[in-house]
């Protein structure tokens, strides 16, 4: 049993060298007693040259017939050639078909809906393959950053007995002889711990009935959220700013040839890196709106065409802050200065990828709470323990969301967040 080598370190042997590799057939032709086999891995792609003469006739047989995405073990020499993907190529002396595939059910230009039917073969497309790797990337990036900058991982629970964002999105789950929900978000969980811990982090299943078909919104999605003790509203828009460079940075130093293969420049994202990323406030946005000729009155929040207008006039990413008070969610405060202003933020992406990141600083008044509470219909009930963290030495504090689906869109440059979670789950799809 040879030692196998990954793909891409076949591609950086030298002519003659011996080499092993083993994966999936993706492409294969063959004439007369030669058989052209394109295997992948995980790594990359290569291509086999079986010859009836060089091969037992088994081995032959298994090459000259195995159909795509049969499982294969290969080995044989390197040859140079500048035809071949990556310009080397194995010329094999042994082709063993481990599994024998079936007819595979995707072939090129299939629908969307053809490839969401077939996610669980789908999966194994380069296109897929490259965006799993960068989210493996960008959740590994999101503990980094918080790790170092003394943030404990903190664990909320996923059923929750009240709503975080409004009621109207809540997943309703049979408890027992009761009810519960689903998490939209765990910052009232957060908010709890930030008197014992300070600085919290976390990445979790989050679940919204969003009863939209949009391309920008998942019934399951996950949201890395931080809560901070202590931290106002100006500090963590600086943080949120600072975490997407982060992530943006690692992504760009680790994936550059995946975002190619992705059909995404990174040169432009690259450029990003090194701009100050501009905070403005809502009203400054309505005034921009209003000159390139689209007037919203104040008082509600921006739609996903607004944003896509608004983000005409910047390249980066942009901080939107001090939404009207009566659009937001019941934690967000009232700006003591400008009472119709809440102390919140919502960062928006450039090329109409809309918001990426929703935080506030928190109200910690327990009226003001009560009040909000009140006018969403809510029973106060199932929010005393909330309540009682504004009772027992409350401090200002301040936290944010960031939807990794969103982020990973936007930077993979994807025409629907479909295609940044590896199973998606929309008001139409469950499975597979
Ligand atoms: O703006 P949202 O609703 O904020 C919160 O849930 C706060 N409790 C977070 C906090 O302050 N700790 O959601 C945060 C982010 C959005 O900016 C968006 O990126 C993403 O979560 N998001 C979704 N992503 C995919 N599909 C959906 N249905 C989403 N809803 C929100
Ligand atoms: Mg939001």
């Amino acid at each position: 049993m040879p030692g196998y080598d990954k793909i891409s370190q076949a591609l950086q042997k030298s002519e003659n060298d011996d080499v092993a590799i083993r994966g999936w057939i993706y492409r294969t032709r063959s004439s007369g007693g030669l058989a052209f086999v394109v295997v992948r891995d995980e790594s990359g792609i290569m291509q086999v040259i079986a010859e009836q003469s060089s091969l037992p006739d088994e081995d032959f047989e298994g090459a000259k017939n195995a159909l795509i995405e049969s499982s294969v073990q290969v080995e044989g020499t390197i040859h140079e050639d500048e035809r071949a993907p990556g310009g080397r190529e194995i010329h094999a002396t042994r082709f063993h078909v481990v599994d024998y595939a079936e007819d595979f059910p995707i072939t090129e230009d299939q629908s969307m809906e053809h490839l969401l039917d077939n996610r669980h073969l789908w999966l194994r497309s380069r296109k897929m393959t490259a965006i799993m790797k960068i989210r493996h990337t960008m959740t590994g990036a999101i503990h980094a950053f918080f790790r170092s900058h003394d943030f404990y991982e903190f664990h909320p629970p996923i059923l929750q007995p009240g709503q975080c964002e409004g009621g109207a999105t809540l997943f309703e789950v049979d408890y027992y002889d009761d009810v519960t929900y689903l998490s939209q978000s765990w910052q009232l969980y957060a908010e709890a711990a930030v008197f014992a811990l300070e600085r919290v982090y976390d990445m979790a299943p989050t679940f919204r009935a969003e009863k939209s078909k949009t391309s920008r919104h998942l019934s399951e999605f996950w949201m890395a959220e931080m809560e901070a003790a202590w931290m106002d509203l100006h500090e963590v828009t600086e943080m949120a700013k600072e975490e997407i460079k982060f992530i943006l940075g690692r992504i760009l130093d680790e994936h550059e040839g995946d975002l190619e293969a992705l059909g995404r420049d990174p040169a432009p994202l690259r450029a990003m890196l090194d701009r100050e990323w501009p905070t403005i406030k809502y009203r400054r946005a309505l005034e921009i709106l209003h000159e390139r000729g689209v007037d919203i009155a104040f008082g509600k929040d921006l739609r996903t065409i607004e944003e896509k207008e608004l983000m005409e006039e910047f390249d980066t990413p942009v901080v939107v802050t001090h939404y009207p008070r009566e659009a937001m969610a019941f934690y967000k405060p009232a700006d003591p200065e400008q009472p119709d202003e809440a102390l919140c933020f919502d960062m928006i992406a450039p090329e109409g990828y809309g918001e990426i990141v929703g935080g506030s600083q928190r109200s910690t008044d327990a009226d003001e709470l009560i009040q909000a509470l009140r006018e969403e219909g809510e029973e106060l009930d199932r929010y005393q323990w909330y309540l009682d963290l504004r009772r027992y030495g409350s401090v200002p504090h301040s936290g944010y969301g960031v939807g990794v689906e969103r982020v990973l869109a936007w930077i993979c440059g994807l025409d629907n967040i479909k295609d940044t979670i590896p199973f998606p789950r929309t008001m139409t799809r469950k499975g597979p």
